[in-house]
């Protein structure tokens, strides 16, 4: 029997033209034909996912879509960043326009927020755009890729140049499918909790630590809550901002160092073991300049330590890593752009750090 706090439950995104809902809880594959068929009326439905998801819940996904009278077209393509392409997605279009489809037929991304956001971008283009639905299987991807309708694919000269806007009508977090996700995976997705706090709720940071715990030991109950908090939270944000023109800026808290860390490495850190020490930098950066107190320092750096995310033994050099920010995208008017927190809880926008107070935050990771 169900525990009725094992409930799903539904977040709401209210775009200025479009709403939609996230829904999240545990096995919600094996009812995802019935809640899309709701949604998006279709007799066929696309589906992209990757090798990795494939081999552990495409067939969950397929099942669910035939008991409810849904013909699934599936394209595989191998998993992980360096197929983020469009070269990758020439086969796909391939498949799905030979599939007879028409501008009603969805598209469903099965994956990891490379999935997500190719298969975003395949939907936005398809016969010019059809119904997107996403479901996320990273806890990357659940808290972070599949809210704000960002979608594209890598190009030689960077990451995510080509792409497009494209909300979906219909997220499905089935936070079951986690168990299947390697250990590293699931840390670098608490990176991304841990940072919604610290922009926008110092009351739940308090009971973090705990919910980090039972999020590591994959607790369908606790990621449940967890990942509804999360949506609700960048949800919230990009409802403010969907063009990313102003406060979608906070979500960078701790990238900016981090996107450093992460290239200086060769991509050796993950995105979240970056973020996390960017986040580290980031908030010993606001306790020089006196936004924080050593307290609060302290208390997210021993967050970071509690979701098993690096924040020290950085060996990069500290120039390398201040030219690489110089280079970062999120440059404004040339100046380095830093979101610092001034309690936890809240963050504000800074472009006048001096280079000592950078450099002295990066030492702080040794
Ligand atoms: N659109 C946005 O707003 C947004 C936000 C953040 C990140 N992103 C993008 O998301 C991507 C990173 O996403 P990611 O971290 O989810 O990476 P990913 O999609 O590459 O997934 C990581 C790995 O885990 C595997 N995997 C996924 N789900 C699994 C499961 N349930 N069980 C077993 N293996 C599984 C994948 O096959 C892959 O090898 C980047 O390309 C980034 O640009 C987009
Ligand atoms: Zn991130």
């Amino acid at each position: 029997m169900r525990r009725m706090s094992n409930a799903m439950r539904t977040v709401k995104v209210q775009l200025h033209n479009h709403a939609y809902d996230i829904r999240v809880g545990s096995n919600l594959l094996d009812s995802a034909g019935e809640m899309i068929r709701a949604i998006v009326p279709s007799k066929k439905m696309l589906v992209l996912t990757d090798s990795q998801v494939a081999k552990h819940h495409l067939p969950t996904l397929v099942a669910s879509l035939q008991q409810a009278g849904i013909e699934a077209i599936p394209a595989t393509i191998p998993a992980g960043e360096t197929f983020k392409t469009v070269e990758t997605l020439l086969p796909v279009f391939d498949t799905f326009l030979s599939a007879r489809i028409d501008r009603r037929t969805p598209l469903i991304a099965l994956g990891g927020g490379v999935i997500g956001d190719m298969g975003g971008f395949v939907a936005a283009t398809l016969l010019r755009g059809v119904p997107f639905v996403q479901i996320p299987t990273t806890l990357l991807s659940m808290v972070d890729a599949s809210v704000g309708g960002k979608t594209g694919v890598n190009h030689t000269t960077g990451k995510n140049l080509i792409g497009a806007f494209h909300q979906p009508h219909l997220v499905i977090a089935d936070v079951a499918t986690l168990q299947t996700l390697p250990p590293r995976e699931l840390k670098g997705g608490l990176a991304e909790c841990i940072k919604h706090d610290i922009i926008r709720d110092g009351e739940h940071f308090k009971l973090l630590s705990g919910k980090l715990d039972l999020a590591l030991s994959v607790d369908l109950i606790a990621l449940t809550d967890l990942v509804a908090h999360n949506v609700a939270i960048k949800a919230r944000v990009v409802e403010a901002d969907p063009f990313e023109k102003a406060e979608r800026a906070h979500l960078n808290f701790g990238h900016t160092f981090g996107h450093a860390i992460e290239q200086a490495s060769s991509y050796s850190y993950s995105h979240g073991e970056s973020v996390a020490l960017g986040m580290c930098a980031a908030a010993h950066a606001s306790m020089q300049l006196g936004m924080i107190s050593a307290d609060d320092h302290a208390k997210i750096v021993a967050m970071i330590t509690r979701a098993q995310l690096p924040s020290n033994g950085l060996t990069l050099p500290t120039d390398n890593l201040i030219r690489l920010m110089g280079f970062d995208k999120k440059v404004a008017a040339g100046k380095i752009r830093f979101i610092l927190p001034d309690r936890i809880g809240h963050v504000v926008i800074r472009d006048d750090v001096a280079d000592e107070v950078v450099r002295k935050a990066i030492e702080s990771l040794r």
